[in-house]
């Protein structure tokens, strides 16, 4: 019985040659604006204790509800797949003592895949890749402004279509503050509960935020009249946002206001931020962030300060306009060779070119001459060295110049170095 072929798992995407090229320029872009603004990269694992996503995203998050990869490894330890990048940072930030000596800022970004068991559509994946900047060590509303300007300019720099900085503040944890907000949120729902759908009638004493922006439309019409955390804000947050906001503006960054961003995880406090950009349908966020200055020292470190952002490259990329693919893969010199004989020289002679650092394509099967010309063409070369039985007598090949078609027979002796100044 003929089996059936395996399948990649649901919401798992191969990245094909051809797409990994932008991609990378797309990642190489980013390292070059990280850079400028003082950030360094930081490679994390990829898994890691459950309780760091648990503790760190927030046990009431859908997050860590219902979506992530969890499994107790042979050594009976609860493990989960990173659902996020931000939580392991902090892990690590604390592990390695980064806040010393005091004072110290800390700027790190990393790339890599993360995962989640959400329900698949378009920009909607259960492994998707994120490009993450975290700041680690101070409360001033510049570096708000700075990492949402490193944000900005990477957007820009990346072609993004029609890109829209939303921008919030979500206060912070004195009691005056969101606690109080939560509360009069909560009576409101309250009163209200029989006509949350059933996700948001389960959840609102906990997490009432989430109602904000519920997408379905009987609690989009609850939240229309919601009070909201802009009148509820503690004095110290809103001269932090209104700082942010005089100083995006001073930097010529536009933005839109949105009370009713609340962000999916838990951690933060205060500025909260994501990019949306055109045509990418419902999933159109393509970038997330915002301050938590809380979640080193609830994670069991010193009370530090911090603020970051998460870029979702699956989503990114969709929305760049006209994706240009990188040259970078196709060769210098097409091999063309008729015969055995001729297939042992052009073999020589291709080793010795890419031991020089030169691109070489070849045919490994015996196709006509016609036929690998036509190869040749297409690979986009530079230049194809043709062998056939008359050259290979002369202990000669014909070098061929793609573009103009000129071409020019040369002793096999020497041809590497004859070749390389042509290459050049
Ligand atoms: P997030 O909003 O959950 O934030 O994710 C950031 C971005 O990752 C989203 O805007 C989206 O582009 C992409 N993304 C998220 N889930 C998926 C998915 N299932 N499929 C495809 N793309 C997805 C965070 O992860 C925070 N750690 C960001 C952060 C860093 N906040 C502070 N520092």
């Amino acid at each position: 019985m003929a089996s059936m072929s395996i399948k990649a798992v649901k919401g798992v995407k191969d990245i094909l040659p051809g797409k990994v090229e932008s991609w990378r320029a797309v990642e190489n872009c980013a390292s070059e604006i990280f850079s400028r603004f003082g950030f360094k990269e930081i490679v994390l694992p990829i898994f890691e204790k459950s309780e760091v996503f648990i503790k760190g995203v927030g046990e009431q998050t859908d997050i860590v509800q219902k979506e992530m990869y969890t499994f107790t490894d042979q050594g009976g330890e609860s493990l989960t797949l990173r659902p996020e990048g931000t939580a392991s940072c902090v892990r690590s930030y604390i592990e390695h003592s980064m806040h010393h000596p005091s004072g110290t800022v800390t700027r790190l970004y990393y790339f890599g895949p993360m995962f989640r068991r959400e329900r698949p559509q378009a920009g909607r994946f259960r492994q998707f890749f994120q490009i993450g900047a975290e700041l680690f060590g101070t409360i001033s509303p510049d570096a708000d402004a700075d990492v949402i300007q490193l944000l900005h300019l990477f957007v820009q720099a990346a072609n993004v279509k029609g890109p829209e900085l939303l921008l919030n503040s979500l206060g912070c944890s004195n009691q005056d503050c969101r606690p109080a907000y939560k509360k009069a949120l909560v009576d409101f729902l309250t009163s209200r509960k029989a006509d949350l759908c059933d996700l948001c009638g389960e959840r609102y004493e906990k997490n009432p935020l989430r109602v904000l922006d519920c997408k379905t439309e009987k609690c989009q019409l609850i939240a229309k009249n919601a009070p909201m955390i802009d009148a509820h804000r503690c004095g110290g947050c809103d001269d932090h946002f209104g700082k942010v906001q005089e100083l995006l503006k001073e930097l010529d960054i536009p933005f839109t206001l949105n009370p009713r961003m609340v962000r999916g995880l838990d951690y933060y406090t205060r500025t909260v931020f994501e990019v949306t950009a055109e045509g990418l349908g419902a999933q159109n966020s393509i970038a997330g962030g915002g301050r938590y200055d809380d979640l080193v020292k609830n994670s069991g470190g010193p009370d530090i300060p911090a603020i970051g952002f998460a870029v979702g490259m699956e989503r990114l990329m969709e929305s760049v306009a006209g994706a240009e693919t990188d040259d970078s893969h196709k060769p210098d010199v097409y091999m063309v060779s008729m015969g055995e004989a001729a297939a042992r020289a052009a073999f020589a002679i291709a080793g010795k070119l890419r031991g020089k650092g030169i691109k070489v394509e070849r045919s490994y099967n015996q196709l006509g001459m016609k036929n690998q010309m036509g190869k040749a063409g297409k690979s986009g070369a530079h230049l194809a060295v043709i062998i056939g039985e008359d050259e290979l007598a002369k202990k000669a090949a014909v070098i061929k110049n793609l573009s103009t078609g000129d071409q020019k027979e040369h002793p096999m002796d020497g041809i590497e170095s004859a070749i390389s100044d042509l290459i050049k």
